[in-house]
């Protein structure tokens, strides 16, 4: 059986869980798919800093790894707009489904992104942007694709939920709770992403676009992060029963010109009684209140690099099945049932 042959884009943290999963689970992979699936070269910036990689697949030439005529499949978590963007475009256009991580690309260029897709006739997954390892983006598109989505609320950065907890647990004030995230390794020597919200409003973007149909970008999203948050604000919440935690809440809101879309992204107050109230630690939790459904939640580990890597793999073995298959899987067959709200009606 003809192996299908996998471009791996990147091998940070999570490309590095990718490439051994991919070889650890072949067997499995092999069984699950119809084909055995290999990858045929990973692409870096620095070949000298992966010695855990066999040498014969290090390059630095990501576009004409992407466009080799040998390459089947392509999975990009090199992250950031370009030249992520770049790259998953050439593989698009040149008939090779696509794999993602990239929230920050995912809640810019998506509507352009998968009309590039559906004109191909390829797959393009992106299950681990939001929320790491939680099966997430696939109910909202595909089990949930015949009901009504009401509201998603999601506590969908695992690092300002880290800080948060450890505020309402040890009465730590902001700084502290931080430089503890930074130690552990859950914030990044830079946190501006995580603590200002940009991280939570690009994930809340998929989400809105996903569940509700709609064209919502990062820059539709109201967003304030919590880096005012004090440990007196905490304190205050716990006397009261509620807890603070960094939302991002995704509503379809009734208007009298039809309904619309507003995302916004901001510390609140949930009651302890809620089930996100109960959310600690790094952990993500999303809640969706759909009309026939009702209320579900999802839970789990929203980072690090075999969580992600995990939701990479379930994309990759769906994008292989319907490559073997001779078909693309059901991506967001429209973004243009509900308008995004512009941020000053949120
Ligand atoms: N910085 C992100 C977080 C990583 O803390 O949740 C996962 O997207």
């Amino acid at each position: 059986m003809n192996p299908l042959k996998v471009a791996l884009l990147g091998c940070g943290t999570v490309g590095s869980a990718v490439l051994r999963l991919v070889e650890e689970q072949a067997a499995d992979l092999t069984a699950r798919v119809g084909r055995p699936v290999q990858v045929a070269g990973v692409a870096v910036r620095r070949p000298d800093r992966h010695p855990e990689v066999p040498a014969h697949l290090l390059t630095t030439d990501a576009l004409g790894l992407v466009t080799r005529d040998d390459v089947d499949l392509v999975v990009e978590v090199i992250g950031g707009l370009e030249p992520a963007r770049s790259l998953i475009l050439a593989a698009i256009e040149s008939g090779r489904s696509v794999v993602s991580a990239n929230k920050a690309l995912l809640a810019e260029d998506g509507v352009a992104l998968h009309a590039a897709a559906a004109k191909a006739g390829v797959d393009l997954y992106y299950e681990a942007a939001v929320a790491g390892a939680i099966p997430l983006l696939r109910p909202l598109r595909e089990s949930l694709a015949g009901d009504q989505i009401r509201r998603v609320v999601g506590i969908v950065n695992g690092t300002t939920n880290y800080i948060l907890s450890r505020m309402a647990e040890t009465g730590a004030g902001f700084s502290e709770a931080l430089a503890e995230a930074t130690e552990l390794g859950y914030a990044e020597a830079d946190p501006t992403a995580d603590v200002d919200g940009f991280d939570a409003a690009a994930k809340g973007a998929i989400l809105a676009s996903l569940a509700f149909h709609s064209a919502v970008t990062a820059a539709d999203v109201h967003r304030e992060g919590i880096s005012s948050v004090t440990a007196t604000d905490v304190a205050r919440a716990a006397e009261i029963g509620c807890t603070v935690k960094l939302l991002a809440i995704c509503e379809r809101v009734a208007g009298e010109d039809g309904d619309s879309v507003a995302v916004r992204v901001h510390p609140a107050m949930i009651p302890t009684a809620h089930p996100l109230a109960a959310v600690g630690g790094a952990f993500n939790a999303v809640f969706v209140e759909a009309e026939a459904a009702g209320q579900l939640m999802f839970y789990g580990q929203g980072a690090g690099g075999e969580p992600t890597a995990s939701a990479v793999l379930g994309d990759l073995v769906a994008v292989a099945r319907n490559r073997v298959a001779g078909a693309a899987g059901a991506g967001p067959s429209a973004y243009a049932d509900l308008p995004a709200r512009p941020i000053a009606e949120t």
